[in-house]
């Protein structure tokens, strides 16, 4: 049967959330307000590495209005477990504990040491630092490479060395003994933070019924099993609700407050609400891993790639979170979006007493664009080769494997993306003043979308009719700003011929909505896209079967158009009239959908073991750089952003993301860096670190190529991530292209490009 028109796909449709954010009306986490509600906060080490000698808390929980003071002793299970069941050692722990209050010894500045709660938020910050510690501070180790050196201060006991990956393929040491040429570098990137606007922020109660329920702002709704595990109580016995996000990019999907809000909530019995501070978010939340990046890369003189040896070495900081799996995506793009015979990848993750680290957009896929995009840079100079002829010489194509030995079975879309992104830079600008450069950089790159496919994917949805034809969608996935409940109304909008104005959509309740995964990943609109379309696919089947029947005609000839079922002679019945047939026949209105991602066995990376990623996207940016050859200072003029999408169910959503993940990623390659000082955070405000307001960053143009081959609903990819990866490779390629400087480490600074340039002398 043929679709009608398609009534919303591809439309510029307002994402749902729009207006209400637009004009403050939106209710975000720290928004919600109960009757009785008490006030949380959390008491922190001020050392990053320590042994707890005693605490006392009595001059804490005498003052008026404190009504619970907890320490580790308090917590039924003191345990926090970053859980990827079924993980064997081969890739590490992926099992990692993390204690829900520090016990006997702290291992970073910031780790929670006892929680408060009280009648105000005053209340609670001043019994937090009446609570008396008395720590004797340890030698701590600071640097990953200090921390695998022999006699180093042991993190964790069983050693500093979480995990460790390998990839060999075919003889990289031969070929790169038999190269042409041989480019070599080492590229170091910095701690980030997240830095959203929101910080983290939930209110806990229990309800009537007995269930702890925590509305919190979060990517993982999910998360309601961790707070079961460590209160002891049955998962069905605890309820989180999401709610709109004032941003996540990763830093929301390890648990924040909820568990700290269940502790108390059950304690008291009370509603408890608990907002951290900027200065508490920058202080303690997990960060980006820190990578030293040492390439080399063998090529012959006509710019093929022969061979890459990549040694990898990151910081996971004082506890493992999703390390082992951010070292994974790292190593599995370690060589780029490029054809390399012969590869070695050698990856490992170390312990130090630093600020954890954990999920951030790009997941390790991002660190290493700087890696590959850096030596391709440096080689196309090598060679006297057009960056983007390079780039195409060796670009992956569908049907070539990545030296892990996946297979890429989707179009792959970096030719035509740097071509397109270089091209739309168009006539070189003239520089501002004699004293100014003008530069221009590529980056390309590959991200997978969609979980590891070894952790069995899934997600739901229930889509169901009311009775006047408008349609309710329920669907756990939580929103965090990127339109993700929008695409799906818009999903649902397309299958069953209705204007996306009669669709509501119920999100991210884990007692009330199907269960839809975790907004991480690049897979909400590949996972809970192709779980709407499903269940609005077996809704239609019943609706259309019964519609035929009052039409006397057959279901195949059946449409449905702007709230009628059609016939293809132009006959029509209404939905109400068709539900309430539905209604007398016992015809389900509703229909509740499950989408498995394809499964997967856990990856042999010795020997190339197959699958890791449901799929990838690919992208490419170009920037225009202007140096002022006196300061050092760098100014982006022009970027260019170009990303398959496979296709763009709203492109105003998908050029959101784009704009919103360049400008992210600008951010990490000019200014963004958390400053340690032997694991102490020297910046712990905005006024220190350092995100792009309006003023850092060009307007950045989209391009947006839809090729129809992504896993999602109607060929779409995911776009959440890729966008984030490649400005600071593009930005340090084209500071190369100004001023002939080669910066190797990130951010891109005036005081580093000023040294490069030899303004500031040595040291
Ligand atoms: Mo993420 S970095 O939210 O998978």
């Amino acid at each position: 049967m043929a679709r009608p028109a398609a009534p919303s796909l591809r439309e510029r449709l307002r994402v749902v959330d729009a207006w209400d954010k637009a004009q403050a009306r939106t209710l975000y986490a720290a928004d919600w307000q109960m009757p009785g509600m008490l006030h949380a906060a959390v008491a922190r080490s001020p050392y990053p590495s320590a042994r707890i000698r005693q605490i006392d808390t009595s001059r804490a929980r005498a003052l008026p209005g404190v009504a619970a003071v907890l320490l580790a002793q308090d917590v039924p299970h003191n345990t926090l477990w970053t859980d990827v069941p079924g993980q064997t050692s081969e890739v590490g722990p992926l099992r990692a504990r993390i204690q829900v209050l520090a016990h006997e010894v702290v291992r970073f500045q910031g780790e929670p040491v006892a929680l408060v709660a009280a009648e105000t938020r005053e209340i609670a910050l001043q019994a937090a630092e009446l609570i008396e510690v008395q720590y004797d501070p340890q030698p701590g180790v600071f640097d990953p490479e200090a921390a695998l050196a022999a006699g180093a201060h042991q993190v964790h006991e069983g050693g500093n060395l979480l995990a460790r990956l390998a990839v060999r393929r075919g003889d990289p040491d031969r070929a790169l003994a038999q190269a042409d040429v041989v480019i070599e570098s080492v590229n170091r990137c910095q701690f980030i933070d997240h830095a959203y606007l929101e910080p983290e922020a939930g209110v806990a109660w229990i309800e009537s019924d007995g269930v702890l329920t925590i509305r919190v702002s979060t990517q993982v709704i999910e998360h309601y099993r961790d707070v079961a595990e460590v209160l002891g109580l049955p998962q069905n016995r605890v309820r989180v609700i999401g709610t709109y996000l004032g941003g996540g990019f990763g830093g929301k999907e390890d648990v924040t407050v909820e568990v700290f809000l269940g502790l108390l909530a059950w304690r008291t019995r009370r509603p408890v609400k608990m907002i951290w501070s900027r200065q508490e978010s920058l202080l303690a939340r997990p960060k980006r891993h820190p990578f030293i990046l040492r390439y080399r890369t063998g090529a012959a003189r006509d710019g093929r790639l022969v061979a890459q040896a990549v040694d990898l070495l990151a910081d996971s900081g004082a506890y493992a979170y999703l390390s082992a799996l951010v070292l994974m995506y790292a190593t599995v793009t370690a060589a780029g979006p490029y054809r390399v015979p012969h590869v070695a990848v050698d990856a490992r993750v170390a312990y130090t007493n630093n600020p954890p680290t954990s999920a951030m957009r790009g997941f390790g896929a991002m660190q290493m664009v700087l890696g590959y995009e850096s030596q391709m840079d440096q080689l196309a100079r090598r060679l006297a080769i057009d960056p983007v002829e390079l780039r195409a010489r060796n670009a992956l194509a569908k049907g070539d494997e990545l030296p892990i030995g996946q297979p890429l079975d989707t179009h792959v879309a970096v030719i035509e993306a740097a071509r397109r992104a270089w091209e739309a830079l168009g006539p070189r600008r003239a520089p501002s003043t004699p004293a100014h450069r003008i530069g221009r950089g590529l980056a390309c790159n590959i991200q997978p979308y969609g979980r590891i496919v070894w952790l069995h994917d899934w997600a739901s949805a229930w889509v169901g009719f009311e009775m006047d034809g408008s349609l309710v969608v329920r669907t756990g996935t939580p929103d965090v700003g990127g339109g993700q409940a929008a695409s799906l109304c818009q999903i649902a909008a397309e299958v069953l011929g209705l204007d996306p104005g009669r669709i509501s959509i119920h999100i991210a309740d884990s007692a009330l909505t199907p269960l839809a995964g975790t907004t991480t990943a690049t897979r909400q609109l590949y996972m809970s896209g192709n779980a709407v379309l499903r269940a609005c696919e077996g809704l239609r089947r019943q609706i259309v079967d019964v519609a035929a029947q009052m039409l006397e005609t057959h279901a195949h000839t059946v449409a449905l158009a702007a709230g009628d079922a059609v016939t293809q002679d132009g006959r029509r019945v209404s939905l109400p009239k068709i539900l309430r047939e539905c209604a007398r026949l016992g015809v389900s209105r509703s229909h509740l959908a499950v989408y498995h991602a394809p499964a997967g066995d856990p990856v042999d990376l010795e020997r190339g073991g197959g699958r890791v990623f449901p799929d990838f996207t690919f992208g490419a940016h170009a920037v225009e750089v202007e140096v002022d050859t006196e300061t050092g200072a760098v100014t982006v003029l022009r970027h260019v952003a170009c990303h398959d999408v496979g296709r763009a169910i709203n492109p105003q959503s998908v050029e959101g993301q784009i704009q919103g993940g360049a400008v992210m990623g600008l951010g990490y390659g000019l200014m963004e860096e958390v400053v340690l000082d032997h694991g102490v955070n020297l910046s712990t405000l905005f006024a220190t670190y350092l995100i792009p307001t309006s003023l850092d960053v060009p307007d950045v143009e989209p391009i947006i190529i839809e090729s129809g081959e992504g896993k999602g609903p109607f060929g779409a990819r995911g776009i959440g991530e890729p966008p984030i990866a490649p400005p600071a490779a593009a930005v340090a390629n084209a500071v190369d292209d100004a001023v002939g400087v080669r910066i190797t480490e990130l951010p891109v600074t005036p005081e580093r490009v000023a040294r490069a340039l030899g303004l500031l002398g040595e040291g």
